[in-house]
C-alpha cells in the first residue's frame, strides 16, 4: 500500500492508499510546475505536518542577516475545505473508500478520488483535480466534485487565498492589499522583506450544479494575512456539485510584467484570470496537455522495450523528464535550477553543480535553447563570482558553490545538521572551500556550446566564462616545495572530507579549465583579432596568460598507485577502513551521521559520493581503462551513496566498463531515489540532479552517448532485459533518431541540413 505503480503504462504514478504519517512524499513527487512556478501537491483540506509550497523561481528574499536568501514561499491558492452536513471533510476522521491519487505525467494533472462517510454518516463521493498551465506560466486550475449519495446533504466549501504560510517558520512577506472585486475575484498582495518584490495572487471560483451553471451567494471574509469565502449548496441523493477555482500568481521581477507599475499588475492579472476562467478548467487542462506533448514528449522521445521491468525503467525515465520540465525556468536566464527544483524548500531553491555536471546534459541534447539559458545565467552571474574572488583574495571569477539571484555570490549556508557528539550545528564548508564549481560552470559552457554548435553563445559569453575562471584558478594555485602548483584545503565532491589537499577531481578540472583558456586564447587571437581585443580589454589578457599557462604547465595532477587507483585526494587512502554494509542497505541516507560525527569520518575511507569517478566520464579519454576499473571497484566498495547525485555516475561508469548488469542494478536504484516507496525521501523536494543521473544512465551509459573532444560518439551497452532503446539527440542543430537493439545501431538525421560526423561503435561515420 502507498506508491501504486499499475498504472505506468498509461504514464500514471498513483497513491493508494492515503498516509497521514507521510504526507511529504506525494507533495513533492506529485508536484506540479511550469519552471516559472512550483506547485507542491498537498491537499485541498489541509492535514497536521503537511507542507503547502508555492514558490515563483527567482524570487530570492533575505529574511535576516543570519540566514540565507531563499524563495520565499508564496501566499497558499489551493486549499478548499469542504464541510459535509457540518462535519470537516478529512480523511483521519469518518471513513473512506476506494481512494486513488494519480499524477499523469504526460498532460501534468493530478486527480484524486474518494468515497468519504463522515463521522455522523453522510457518504460522499469526492472527486478532485489540479493542473497547472505549462502554457499560461502563471495559471493554476482546479476543480472540486462533490456527489451526494445518500441522504440529502449540506456541503459548505471555503477556499480562498491564504498567506498565512511561512518558510519552516521564516515570515518572507510584509502583508499587502487585500480585495474582493465585483464579489467574486479575489486579489491579495505581498510583498518581499528584503528583495521588495510585490506578489499579487488572483482567484475565482465557478460553481456547477449537475453540469448546469450556479451562482452562489457569498460569505466574504478578509482577516490578517488571508481573504476566502464559503460558499453553501443543498445536494439531494445523485446531484453532483462542481466548484472549480481558478488562480495566477505573479510579481513585480517577472519579464513578462515588466515596467508595469504595482496598479497595473493588479489590472492585467485580473483581467488574464477573467479570460482563463472563461476558458474553463477542461479547455485549459487541454491546452496544457498539449504543450507538455510539443515541449517535452514529441521533442525529446525515448522509448525502451524489453522483459518486464523495462516497463518500469521506461516509466523512471519519463518521470524524470516531468520532473526536469518543472524545475526549467525556461522563460527567463536570470534564474537557474534549484536542488530541489521547484518541489519543497530544502536547498532554499539554491543552484549547485548539479545543473552543470547532472542536468545540462539532458537540456544540451534536447532542448539546447533551454540549456543555454541555464548558462547564460552563469554569465549574468559573474558579478557575484567576482565579489566571492575578492572577498577570498583571488582574481577572476570564482563561482559561488550555491547560487540565487544573479549577484548575492555565495548563499551556503554557514551551519547545517546537528553535529552526532557535541550536540551543535555541523558547519558547513562547502560555501567556502568546495571550489571545483568554478570549473564546473566553466565546463558546462563548453560543453553546450559544443553539442549545440553555439558560435554566438561562445563570443557573447562562452569565451569570458571560461576565460575569467581561468584566471580565478591562476590566482588559486599554491607552489609547493615541489616546484609544483597544489591546490590545498578544498572539498571535492565527496562532501565527506573536507579540507583535503590536490583533491583529484578540483585539479583535473582546473587544469582542463586552464587549457582550455589558453587553446581559445591561441585560436582567438588569429582567428578572431577584434573579438579577442575585447576581451584583452576586459579581462587583460596580456597579464593574466602567462599565468594561465605557468599554472597548467605545473599544476600537480595525482597519479594512479601501482594497483592503478587515482588517489581521491592527498589523504583518503590512508584513512582507517571500516564495515560499511549497515549505511549500504539503509533504506534512508546519512545514517552514518547517526554514529559518527563529520570530524571522525574524515578519518575513514567511506565516501558520501561519487568523487574523481565523475572525472571518468567528464574526461574519459585522460585515464586508461584499467585505471577507471580498479579505481571503481576500489570506491565503490566505500562509498554509501548519501548523495543522489552518487548512483548514477556508478552506473554510467560501470556501463562503460560493460559490467552491465552491475550498471543497471545501479540504474534502478537511482531511478527509484524519488519514485521508489520508500517514504520519507523526498519531504524537502525532490532530487533535481538524480533526475539528469537517471537520464545519463540510459542515454550515456546504456546509450553510450558521449561528447569527446568536441566529438560525438555512440555505442550502445543495452541491459540484459532490454531489447531496444530508441531516442532524439539534438547535435550542433540537427536532430537525430537513435536506435539501439541487442546487434544494431540506426542514426538517421532528421533535420538534414547539414551533415552530422559522429563515430558508431568505434567507426566514424557521416550522416
Ligand atoms: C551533495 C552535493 C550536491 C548538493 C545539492 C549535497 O548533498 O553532496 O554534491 O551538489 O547536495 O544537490
Amino acid at each position: 500500500m502507498g506508491m501504486d505503480y499499475s498504472k505506468i503504462d498509461r504514464w500514471i504514478l498513483a497513491e493508494d492508499s492515503f498516509d497521514p504519517v507521510h504526507l511529504g512524499k506525494c507533495e513533492a513527487v506529485m508536484s506540479l510546475g511550469n519552471g516559472y512556478l512550483g506547485l507542491r501537491s498537498a491537499t485541498e483540506e489541509k492535514y497536521l505536518g503537511e507542507t503547502r509550497n508555492l514558490l515563483i523561481n527567482g524570487t530570492f528574499d533575505l529574511f535576516d542577516s543570519s540566514e540565507v536568501t531563499e524563495l520565499p514561499n508564496a501566499a497558499d491558492v489551493t486549499a478548499m475545505e469542504l464541510w459535509i452536513d457540518g462535519e470537516r471533510f478529512s480523511l483521519d476522521q469518518g471513513g473512506y473508500a476506494g481512494y486513488s491519487r494519480e499524477l499523469n505525467i504526460h498532460t501534468g494533472e493530478l486527480t484524486r478520488q474518494v468515497e468519504w462517510t463522515s463521522p455522523g454518516g453522510s457518504r460522499v463521493g469526492l472527486s478532485f483535480r489540479r493542473m497547472v498551465s505549462l502554457k499560461r506560466l502563471h495559471d493554476i486550475a482546479m476543480e472540486v466534485t462533490v456527489i451526494c449519495l445518500d441522504r440529502p446533504v449540506t456541503v459548505k466549501l471555503r477556499s480562498g487565498i491564504d498567506a498565512r504560510v511561512t518558510n519552516t517558520g521564516t515570515q518572507h512577506f510584509t502583508e499587502g492589499e487585500k480585495r474582493f472585486y465585483e464579489k467574486k475575484y479575489i486579489q491579495l498582495l505581498e510583498t518581499t522583506l528584503q528583495s521588495d518584490i510585490t506578489f499579487v495572487l488572483n482567484a475565482v471560483h465557478r460553481f456547477a450544479l449537475n453540469g448546469v451553471p450556479l451562482e452562489l451567494e457569498t460569505d466574504v471574509n478578509i482577516d490578517r494575512r488571508v481573504i476566502y469565502a464559503d460558499y453553501t449548496v443543498e445536494l439531494k441523493p445523485g446531484d453532483a456539485f462542481t466548484a472549480e477555482k481558478y488562480a495566477n500568481v505573479s510579481t513585480t521581477r517577472d519579464l513578462d510584467c515588466a515596467g508595469l507599475s504595482v496598479p497595473q499588475l493588479q489590472a492585467r492579472t485580473l483581467e488574464a484570470l477573467k479570460a482563463s476562467a472563461d476558458l474553463g478548467y477542461q479547455a485549459l487542462a487541454e491546452e496544457s496537455a498539449a504543450q507538455w506533448r510539443l515541449e517535452v514528449w514529441e521533442k525529446a522521445p525515448i522509448e525502451i522495450s524489453g522483459d518486464k521491468n523495462s516497463r518500469m525503467d521506461l516509466f523512471a525515465l519519463r518521470f524524470a523528464q516531468y520532473h526536469m520540465r518543472l524545475m526549467l525556468p525556461r522563460h527567463d536566464n536570470r534564474m537557474n535550477i534549484g536542488a530541489k527544483g521547484l518541489s519543497g524548500e530544502g536547498y532554499k531553491g539554491h543552484c549547485f553543480w548539479d545543473t552543470e555536471i547532472f542536468l545540462l546534459p539532458y537540456y544540451m541534447f534536447t532542448d539546447p535553447e533551454a540549456a543555454r539559458k541555464l548558462e547564460e545565467y552563469r554569465y549574468l552571474s559573474l558579478p557575484g563570482a567576482h565579489k566571492k574572488a575578492q572577498d577570498n583574495g583571488y582574481q577572476g571569477a570564482m563561482f559561488p558553490w550555491e547560487s540565487a539571484w544573479l549577484d548575492d555570490g555565495e548563499t551556503c549556508p554557514l551551519y547545517m545538521g546537528t553535529d552526532i557528539l557535541t550536540g551543535t550545528p555541523i558547519k558547513v564548508w562547502s560555501g567556502i572551500i568546495e571550489q571545483h564549481i568554478t570549473a564546473d560552470v566553466a565546463f558546462g559552457a563548453w560543453q553546450y556550446a559544443t553539442i549545440a554548435g553555439d558560435q554566438d553563445f561562445l563570443e557573447r559569453y562562452g569565451y569570458e566564462l571560461i576565460m575569467d575562471t581561468a584566471t580565478f584558478w591562476a590566482s588559486r594555485l599554491e607552489p609547493g616545495e615541489d616546484g609544483r602548483y597544489h591546490i590545498n584545503d578544498v572539498v571535492g565532491p565527496d562532501e565527506y572530507h573536507e579540507h583535503v589537499n590536490d583533491n583529484a577531481f578540483t585539479n583535473y578540472m582546473a587544469c582542463w579549465n586552464l587549457n582550455k583558456a589558453i587553446a581559445y586564447h591561441d585560436h582567438l587571437k588569429t582567428a578572431d583579432p577584434a573579438l579577442f581585443q575585447r576581451l584583452d580589454e576586459k579581462l587583460s589578457l596580456s597579464q593574466v596568460y602567462p599565468k594561465w599557462v605557468d599554472g597548467a604547465a605545473r599544476l600537480y595532477l595525482p597519479q594512479p598507485t601501482a594497483e592503478g587507483i587515482l588517489p581521491m585526494d592527498d589523504r583518503f587512502m590512508d584513512g582507517e577502513e571500516i564495515d560499511l554494509s549497515k549505511y549500504k542497505n539503509q533504506e534512508f541516507v546519512a545514517g552514518i551521521m547517526k554514529d559518527y560525527n563529520l570530524d571522525q569520518i574524515q578519518r575513514l575511507q567511506v565516501c558520501k559520493q561519487a568523487d574523481c569517478l565523475v572525472l571518468f566520464y567528464l574526461l574519459e579519454d585522460q585515464f586508461p581503462p584499467e585505471v577507471k576499473r580498479a579505481s571503481w571497484a576500489y570506491y565503490e566498495a566505500r562509498t554509501v551513496h548519501d548523495s543522489s547525485l552518487s548512483l548514477s555516475t556508478h552506473s554510467v561508469q560501470a556501463a562503460d566498463m560493460g559490467e552491465l548488469e552491475m550498471a543497471y542494478d545501479l540504474f534502478r536504484r537511482a531511478s527509484m531515489i524519488d519514485l521508489g516507496p520508500y517514504m520519507g525521501t523526498s519531504d524537502a523536494g525532490i532530487h533535481a540532479a538524480s533526475f539528469g543521473g537517471v537520464w545519463q544512465c540510459v542515454i550515456y551509459g546504456f546509450g553510450g552517448v558521449r561528447m569527446l573532444n568536441g566529438k560525438l560518439r555512440i555505442q550502445p551497452n543495452l541491459p540484459c532485459g532490454w531489447d531496444r532503446l530508441d531516442f532524439t539527440l539534438m547535435w550542433k542543430g540537427q536532430r537525430l533518431r537513435v536506435s539501439a537493439a541487442k546487434d544494431s545501431l540506426t542514426v538517421e538525421n532528421l533535420t538534414k541540413t547539414a551533415p552530422v560526423f559522429v563515430t558508431l561503435n568505434g567507426v566514424e561515420t557521416e550522416l
